[in-house]
Parts: C-alpha cells; structure tokens; sequence
C-alpha cells in the first residue's frame, strides 16, 4: 500500500497538539480544536472521543496517558447512592470532562450529562472505559493496575448499574435516547443495537479482568450468565437477511404465551418498503433496535462494526455484515467512510422521531450523515475477516480529501460529499480514527486490542423467562 507518511506524521502532530493536561500529566485530548467554530463543549475530553485517541497512543506505545485517563475518570466516576434520583447514579462515567483553572488551582470538573445539550445520559462511557483498561493492560502488561481495590470497586460498581433489577425481562440493556454516538433525540431509546454490543464487549473484558475472590463471585457468575443470553438475543432476533425478512413477512400477530414465534408481536406491515428491495441475497445485519412491537430497521454501522469484532456476531453473520457494506458500498460508504446510519429518516418520520431536529435534517449529521471516525471500525473488522484490500480502498478514498478539508467531523449529502454543515474542522476522533485504521493496517497484531475470540454460546435456562407455574400456599389472613 502507498505510505503517505507525511499525512500520518500531520495528523499524529495534530492528535499530540490537543492532549489536555492535569498537574502536569497528560490525561486527555480535547474532542475539537476548530478556531472558527464556538467551543460548546468540545473543548472538553469526550470518553468516547478519548477511546480513539487512547487506541492509537496504545498502538504507538505510549501508555502513561490512557493509564492517567483510566485513573482519572475512575476518581470522577459517580459516587452517588442510586435512591438519590437527582444525581447520576452510582457508577456512572462522565460524557467529558474539563480541566479548570480557578485561583491558581486546577480543577476537574466532569459532565454527567447534566450540562449537555438535552441532558442525554451518556450510557456508554463506562463500557468504552473498561475496553480502554483492557487494551492498556495488553499493551502495558500492568495487570496490577485492574487489580487494585479500586479498580476492581470500579469494574463491580459498573456491574451493579447493569444488573440493577429493573422493570424488563430481556438480557439486553434498556436506555433512554441519545446515550451513545447518537447523543440526541433519533428514535434510539429502548434497545439500541450499540449499547448492547458495547455492554458485550464490557461484560468480556469484566469476565477477564475480575479477580478470582470471593467479593468478586457473584459479579462473575452474573457476567457468565448474561453474557451468552445477551449473545444469544442479539444473533437470534435481531439478525436480519433475506431469510429473516422472509419469515418476518409471514408472521402471525397477537399471539399469546411462551412457545411462540412472534413474541414480540411485529406487525409485518412495519417493514419499510426500501429494505425489500435493498437487502442483497448475500448480505445481512444486525438491526438497529428491538422492543415490543417494534423493529427498527435501520442499519447502524458503529454497532454492526464492533459487533463483527466483538465476534457477538458470529463468523458467518460477520462476513454476511461485510458482504453487505461491499453489495451497498454506494449507500453505506460512498465518498467517505462512512454513514453513521442508513437511511435517513425524512418527513413525518424525521418529525416525529428528532423532534422537528434542524442539525439531524435527512442525510445530515446523525441522521444519515458520513463520518469518517467511522473508518478505523470498518479497516479493523474488514481486516478481522481477512479483506485488508477493502480498508485500504476505503482509506485511499478519504486521506487526500480529509486532509485538505482539515479532518472535519462529519459529511452530509447521500454520498457524504459535503462538509457537514455544522461539523467542526480538526475533529479529533476523525484525525485519531485515520491513524488507527492505518496503524492495524500496517500492524495487524494491533487488532487484538479491539477485538474479542468467537466462543460458543451456552445458555444456562431456557430463554424465555422463567415461567411461575402457580403457587398453593399463599396465607390471605393477617399476620
Ligand atoms: C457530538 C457527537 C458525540 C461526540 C461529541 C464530541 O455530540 O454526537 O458522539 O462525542 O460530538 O465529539
């Protein structure tokens, strides 16, 4: 492959310009550094921003940063009991964070998403904080860290928000709107396809990092057992190829108990006309959302990417994902890798679902938008399966342009080929996510920071929750 080193060399120079600094030591980077934009807050280090950035230290071997992040955010982590239903509850990872000066002090001042546009709860940053602790410890060989009382307080406290008893039957994670990538309202509540793969891939790296004690137990055998319902939710109801859309199409409604094949009750009529006619015979993906009634079939390229990594999908969902980002390479990668989701909601869709959201308008931004962050998700799992040609294409795509556009955030148009019309310039999980992609390219033993081995699922129950047969001693008098 062609080694634009000089682009590499601008963008790693451009990526250790925006590390923020705390009592001297490197603990972040900064989401944009765009001198013509107003800051809001991305003048702040993103945890899911960070994650990009950390990865490419990792691959670059400098380690002192990610381990000062981890440190750093675990301190900042909610401390609050969970009864106190106005604070974030207990476990909690911050959306960003600051660093202040005030009276010659420095302080650290985190976002809960207390401050954020709309208050969206950021659901996602403890699961990329415990991929992050994962990765550092391969590339450190510092086990010792995740295995101090804190840190291993830490993991179990993530733990405890997770299998909280709740109002919900599935193994997979329910979550209000906006509390991933997409951090605004886009009819992404419920069961989002990339919380749950990130809660996958945060449930592995807790299995492997949990000590074997007794305070730990517990923590593991939950983990054992939701691990594979959740693998086993995901690859079976939410898998769609043409198979799939064929049984959906012949449903029967209403049906009602426990041994039947429609239970969530999808009305086949909820199939949007485009996906007939856009899914190749050869492809298929994870859809991007599943409740009661509800199947959201959009594709959501940050949850397919890392769910080929995760392996939660299996070897040959996997290259059925891939086979479909090739098939429809003109819809889903275009001018630049790549959208964010697919297809755009429009009209009364749009309306209703953003709220009449003039940022996420159809093909823009969140809704349909390119993002080129995106890239080192695609050239990782493409070269998981073996297909390291397709992320060279799609990096050869982009470098030139990216670079002369000055790593903007994103792109609009169906074929993202118009800067974002709110996107910032010098984005920098866009300048991150070019190095890693090219960083696995060139090394591809950097790919086990990210991803996980298939494993076969075992499931300990029957799926379906346990069923109460009735009960013949319940007392009715007073006590
Ligand atoms: C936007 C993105 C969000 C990102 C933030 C900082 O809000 O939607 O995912 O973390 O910008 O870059």
């Amino acid at each position: 492959m062609d080694k634009p080193v000089s682009l590499q060399m601008q963008a790693s120079e451009l990526l250790d310009a925006v590390i923020i600094h705390y009592k001297g030591q490197p603990v972040g980077t900064v989401a944009a550094c765009d001198p013509t934009a107003p800051d809001l807050n991305y003048n702040q280090c993103f945890t899911r921003d960070f994650a990009v950035s950390a990865f490419v230290f990792l691959m670059q071997g400098k380690t002192d940063i990610v381990r000062n992040f981890l440190k750093l955010t675990l301190a900042l982590k909610s401390h609050e009991r969970q009864l106190d239903c106005f604070k974030p509850g207990e476990g909690l990872m911050p959306a960003s964070f600051k660093v202040e000066v005030r009276g010659g002090q420095e302080y650290v001042v985190p976002d809960f998403g207390e401050h954020a546009i709309a208050r969206v709860t950021p659901v996602d940053s403890c699961f990329w904080w415990l991929l992050l602790l994962r990765a550092y410890t391969q590339v450190s060989g510092d086990v010792a860290l995740a295995h101090t009382p804190a840190f291993q307080r830490g993991i179990r406290r993530i733990l405890d928000l997770c299998f909280r008893t709740r109002f919900d039957l599935f193994p997979t994670l329910l979550v209000p709107d906006g509390s991933f990538m997409i951090d605004r309202r886009m009819g992404v509540y419920g069961y989002p396809l990339e919380i749950q793969v990130l809660f996958y891939g945060a449930l592995r790296t807790a299995r492997e990092l949990l000590l074997p004690r007794p305070e730990e137990e517990d923590y593991k055998v939950g983990v054992e057992e939701r691990v594979h319902h959740l693998a086993y939710h995901i690859r079976q109801y939410y898998w769609m190829d043409l198979d799939r859309l064929n049984e959906i199409y012949r449903f029967q409604v209403e049906e009602f108990g426990a041994a039947v094949s429609n239970w969530l009750n999808i009305y086949p009529d909820s199939i949007p006309e485009w996906l007939t006619e856009w899914l190749p015979a050869a492809g298929g993906y994870l859809v991007g959302n599943l409740g009661p009634a509800r199947m959201d079939f959009r594709f959501f390229t940050q949850g397919n990417l890392l769910a080929i990594l995760f392996s939660l999908a299996d070897e040959q969902q996997s290259q059925m994902i891939m086979a479909l980002i090739e098939e429809r390479w003109s819809d889903l990668v275009a001018q630049m890798p790549m959208k964010i989701c697919f297809p755009a909601l429009e009209g009364r869709d749009w309306q209703l679902a953003t709220g009449w959201d003039r940022k996420n308008l159809p093909w823009s931004y969140h809704n349909g938008g390119n993002w080129p962050v995106l890239l080192w998700l695609l050239a990782a799992a493409a070269q998981k399966l073996g297909k390291p040609l397709l992320a060279q294409n799609a990096i050869a795509l982009t470098q030139q342009q990216l670079q002369t556009d000055e790593w903007p955030e994103y792109y609009d148009g169906r074929q993202g080929r118009l800067i974002g019309r709110e996107a910032r310039k010098f984005q920098t999980w866009t300048i991150a996510g070019y190095l890693a992609a090219q960083a696995i390219l060139e090394h591809p033993q950097h790919l086990q920071l990210i991803s996980f081995e298939d494993e076969p699922v075992m499931l300990t129950c029957d799926l379906a929750p346990k069923l109460v047969e009735g009960y013949s001693d319940i007392a009715l008098g007073s006590d």
